[in-house]
């Protein structure tokens, strides 16, 4: 049985103060009423320790934006996977699409980091997702499925969210139909890399617009095993609705 992971990308947002009031809010959210989901959020890297000493006797994990595919050296501004196992991380984001777009990391580069993730003990959640001209020549499934081929690492239990790249922060959501199709391929490609039982134990989030208001619908979904939230997840109360959508 696969338990929902509610999860929180709070990208290059929020001062010192500002991380620890969401924190705070969060955490005392927390105190009073436990979601049916495991709860987890991605801070800037500048507020991850403090970030994670107002979490720190709570049931929200902390998690990474990015970091690098090697394990160390001379990489001017990158985080290695162990400096965020190091400060109490037990996830990383690879291959988001802002860091595919700004960055043009490609499914390999992606992969590295994934592979990283898992040496030094982290869950990779590794995303893909097909940019709107993609979906309008019909490709969507072909393009997320070679995403997943090139960009998962091998071995662990890694994690895979989908976020069509024309849904992020932009207010339009996937409909329930999109996302379910999709996420049937990814469990398909999954099986067929990794083999049936590994595939359905693997969590496949959505991500891209997912607010309280649609978040019911998506998670009620067979292959939806959560969210990986923006936008809404900089707001304590929005973050905490859609948590609390969990069937
Ligand atoms: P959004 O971002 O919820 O603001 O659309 C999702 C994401 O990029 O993870």
């Amino acid at each position: 049985m696969r338990r929902k992971l509610i999860a929180g990308n709070w990208k290059m947002n929020g001062l010192l103060a500002d991380g620890v009031e969401l924190a705070r809010a969060l955490s005392n959210l927390a105190a009073g009423e436990a979601p049916n989901c495991d709860l987890l959020v991605f801070p800037p890297a500048t507020l991850l320790m403090t970030v994670g000493g107002v979490l720190s006797s709570g049931p929200i994990a902390l998690g990474g934006q990015d970091c690098h595919g090697e394990a160390g050296g001379a990489h001017t501004g990158d985080i290695a996977a162990d400096m965020l196992a190091d400060l109490g991380c037990s996830h990383v984001i690879v291959g988001h699409s802002e860091r595919r777009a700004d960055h043009g990391e490609s499914d390999s580069e992606v992969k590295a980091k994934g592979q990283a993730a898992l040496a030094a003990g982290l869950t990779p959640i590794v995303c893909v997702g097909e940019s709107l001209e993609e979906r309008e020549a019909g490709r969507a499934l072909t393009v997320v499925a070679n995403q997943l081929r090139g960009s998962l690492p091998e071995g662990g239990s890694p994690v895979v969210a989908y976020e069509p790249v024309w849904a992020i922060g932009t207010g339009k959501s996937a409909t329930p139909e999109d996302v379910a199709e999709v996420h049937a391929e990814l469990r398909r490609v999954l099986g067929e890399m990794r083999g049936a039982a590994a595939a359905a134990e693997t969590l496949l989030l959505y991500g891209g617009s997912v607010k309280p208001a649609n978040a019911a619908e998506l998670l009620g979904l067979e292959d939806v095993d959560g969210a990986l939230v923006g936008g809404a997840s900089l707001k304590a109360d929005d973050f905490w609705g859609i948590a609390r959508a969990c069937p």
